[in-house]
């Protein structure tokens, strides 16, 4: 029997790959970054082949360094980046255009005309999602309204749309020569095009986008006893591993969170912050500006559903520090940097580079760094910015807890930014209750080993996987309430001058 369990993340800067023992520990990985492509302000874009290229090496170096084959492994998941849009051809295996990434806002019109029109309605009540330039579903109409001859290849069934997962997928069972062309019902519900409560794709919001179905892949649960296919013997495990996990990054952290029960969150700190809550079987729509999305659905039993609020960027600000502005060369530097003033001295740095997300949703909101005088430096500038990412996540506790009607406890994290420790006492700090970081903080990767074990029977039940969650350090909150309310209503001032930026 293997002895272990190999996940895929694809990331929105790198792509890794981790194994896992039947504990839950990590033995080993591997990860690239890839180039984030910058045509123009607000595009954001991926080159689909350099992403593969990067997958099939991190899977091969990690098997390589730990001496494995692809015998090893008991099954194989796959969690990526949501929302971002491939569309490729079937026969080609080419991408028609480079990836359109979540953070991307050249749709901002797409989806003002949407609610101009009257159908954001119909989009919140069947998708849980307002019409935002973050989803997939304007991403490939703009490309199909832009590439020629996408639209009769598309209708012909020969041009495939695809988040990331789909899109490694296909490659890893085959490509051109047979790869099958799945996606799971949580990257499927982040595209406004799918019915939450049918969970499958809706003809009336397909419509609305002008997407032909032939070009979407088919929808399964996110972890799949009966499998997407295995990896094809040649490829870079080098042998057939079941591929029978795959979902959205955040939904995998929640798996990985062991976030099974309603009424329990995480929040991850990526490239942006994803505060999600687990509903359990109930669709609970938001009242505050969340999204409701699918958690996960394991096999045939019913799909568990989550709120979530999206936050487009957070560590993406402190990488913005490194190579916008070079005034860090590494991201934990900004811990150091940052811990040389006591407070941002009155600065506040609101990182709207794609609007604003939950629970604003403002594509005409712009980044602004408020409040300087020739006083400031560049240490007022990165505690500001590890500000901005507990005051984000602020916000968005306190719609959560709006939508729920119970107040948060204490708040499970994980993801790069939770090795900033300042950072973690400044969010216990912003939110008035303790901070809880596991053991093991690639939750991500993990969900999807999760996810994809289950499938295989190499954990039995999530009862097993909850066993496995170890805390590893706990922040409490050393503000008085005063400094709390004082640094949130300034917060929220700072907020308002974003506003409006862009028509
Ligand atoms: O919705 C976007 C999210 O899935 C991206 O996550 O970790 O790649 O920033 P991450």
């Amino acid at each position: 029997m293997a002895e272990f369990v190999g996940a895929v993340d694809q990331g929105t800067t790198s792509t890794r790959f981790l194994v896992f023992d039947h504990d839950g520990n990590e033995v080993g990985r591997h990860q690239l970054e890839h180039e984030q492509i910058l045509p123009q302000a607000g595009w954001v874009e991926h080159n689909p082949v350099e992403i593969w290229e990067r997958t099939s090496a991190v899977l091969r170096t990690t098997l390589n360094r730990l001496g494995l084959s692809g015998g090893d492994l008991a099954a194989l998941g796959i969690t990526n980046q949501r929302e971002t849009t491939v569309v490729w051809n079937r026969r080609t295996g080419r991408p028609y255009a480079n990836a359109i990434v979540w953070q991307d806002t050249r749709t901002d019109r797409i989806a003002s005309r949407l609610e101009r029109e009257g159908h954001g309605e119909l989009i919140r009540r069947r998708a849980g999602l307002p019409p935002a330039t973050y989803f997939a579903g304007g991403k490939i109409q703009w490309l199909l309204e832009h590439v020629d001859g996408l639209r009769a290849d598309a209708e012909r069934g020969d041009a495939l749309f695809g988040t990331t997962d789909s899109w490694l997928l296909w490659h890893l069972t085959g490509g051109t020569d047979g790869g099958i062309h799945v996606t799971d019902v949580t990257n499927a519900s982040r595209t406004m095009l799918m019915d939450l409560e049918t969970l499958d794709w809706d003809d009336e919001l397909l419509a609305l986008f002008g997407v032909p179905r032939a070009m979407l892949p088919e929808i399964r649960p996110s972890s799949d006893p009966s499998g997407y296919g295995v990896t094809r013997a040649n490829g870079p495990l080098d042998g057939e591993v079941p591929l029978t996990g795959a979902l959205g990054d955040q939904q995998a952290a929640m798996v990985g969170q062991v976030c099974f029960a309603p009424g329990e969150a995480k929040n991850t700190y990526g490239t942006g912050n994803f505060l999600l809550l687990n509903t359990g079987t109930e669709l609970v729509r938001s009242e505050a500006g969340l999204l409701t999305t699918v958690c996960y659905r394991f096999g045939d039993q019913e799909p568990v559903y989550a709120l979530e609020g999206s936050i487009a960027v957070t560590g993406s600000a402190v990488q913005w520090l490194r190579d916008q502005l070079g005034i860090i060369s590494g991201a934990s530097e900004s811990e150091s940097l940052a811990r040389q003033v006591p407070d941002a001295g009155g600065i506040v740095f609101v990182p709207a580079f794609s609007g604003l997300f939950a629970p604003y949703w403002r594509s005409d909101a712009r980044g602004a760094i408020v409040g300087l005088s020739r006083f400031h430096t560049n240490a007022h500038l990165a505690r500001a910015t590890l500000e901005a990412i507990c005051y984000q996540s602020k916000d968005v506790a306190d719609a959560m807890e709006q939508d729920a009607g119970v107040p948060l406890e204490v708040l499970r994290v994980d993801g790069g930014v939770t090795a900033n420790d300042l950072c973690m006492q400044i969010q216990a700090d912003v939110l008035g209750v303790p901070v809880s970081r596991p053991a093991v903080t690639e939750t991500t990767a993990l969900g999807a080993a999760y996810a994809a074990g289950l499938a295989v029977g190499f954990w039995r039940d999530t009862d097993e996987l909850r066993a496995n969650w170890n805390e590893d350090r706990r922040w409490q909150p050393t503000w008085d309430e005063q400094q709390r309310t004082e640094g949130h209503a300034r917060w929220r001032k700072a907020v308002e001058r974003t506003l409006d930026w862009v028509d």
